[in-house]
């Protein structure tokens, strides 16, 4: 087994162990912030702070590789980009969190959790599979991937773009989302970025891609059912037939 396998297979273990914990805790920001859990940040600095290491060390570090990169592998970096340069960039400057705030904790684990991705990711696109052929985007996987990706990329964004029009004004709470997949689904926005995940680890084919989708799931599976549990508990009239993050089925 290559160092890298070690390294990502044993990225992917720590998930798995992780699970049951990340299950046991609402992670302490946005609705479930907490002062309990030490210093706090400012949430949009947070948001930015956090974000950065995946925007920056997966492309710096398949640009800088030295390898042929094809036009294929071109162009997952570019999706990564975009995603990433809406999360850390567009998407903290969007959100009507002015005054809030985070435990600098949450910000800590996951800048380290955005340069173990962006380690894994950009090590992989740079250095073990920098040659995808151009005949890759007439596969299966990759006509399903990117299909799904797509789909993914505008759930996600449309699901924030909707929870972040809620707020009119000053107003810091919350408001019962109506519209949408949010019929379905307390949190589609999470619904959107798993699947968004899942179509990049099919298009690519990766274990890096496989790795990123499972942390993925392992970070916002329990984050949905917190978020439900707590709709529920707020909204006395909170639709009963709603689902946490899955249409129908959990
Ligand atoms: N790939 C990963 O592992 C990963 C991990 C975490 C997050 N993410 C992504 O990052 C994005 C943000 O995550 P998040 O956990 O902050 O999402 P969230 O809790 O759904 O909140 C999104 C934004 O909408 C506001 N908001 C949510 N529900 C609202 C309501 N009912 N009424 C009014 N405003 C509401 C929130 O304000 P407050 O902040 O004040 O609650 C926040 O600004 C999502 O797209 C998520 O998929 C990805």
């Amino acid at each position: 087994m290559s160092n890298y396998e070690i390294f990502v297979y044993g990225w992917i273990a720590i998930g798995f162990l992780s699970f049951p914990f990340i299950l046991r805790y609402d992670a302490p920001y946005g609705r479930h912030t907490s002062n309990s859990w030490g210093p706090l940040v400012d949430n949009k600095i947070g948001w930015i702070v956090m974000e950065l290491p995946a925007l920056i060390i997966c492309p710096l570090l398949v640009l800088s590789s030295g390898n042929p990169l094809s036009d294929v592998t071109i162009f997952f970096i570019v999706l990564w980009v975009i995603h990433y340069f809406n999360r850390t960039v567009i998407f903290p400057l969007r959100i009507k969190t002015k005054k809030k705030k985070m435990p600098l904790i949450i910000t800590v684990l996951a800048f380290f959790f955005n340069i173990v991705n962006g380690l894994v990711n950009g090590i992989y696109f740079g250095n073990i599979k920098f040659d995808y052929s151009n005949s890759w985007i007439s596969s299966p996987e990759f006509i399903v991937g990117i299909s799904v990706f797509i789909l993914g990329f505008i759930i996600n964004n449309k699901s924030d773009t909707y929870l972040i029009s809620l707020r009119k004004g000053k107003d810091k709470g919350y408001v019962l989302p109506r519209e949408g997949l949010f019929k379905y689904v307390s949190c589609p926005n999470f619904f959107g970025e798993i699947i968004e995940w899942l179509g990049f680890a099919i298009m690519t084919w990766s274990v890096a891609g496989l790795a990123f989708f499972l942390w993925t799931f392992f970070n916002l599976v329990p984050r949905a059912l917190s978020h439900h549990k707590w709709y529920k508990k707020t909204f006395p009239d909170y639709p009963r037939e709603r689902k946490a993050v899955f249409p129908f089925i959990l």
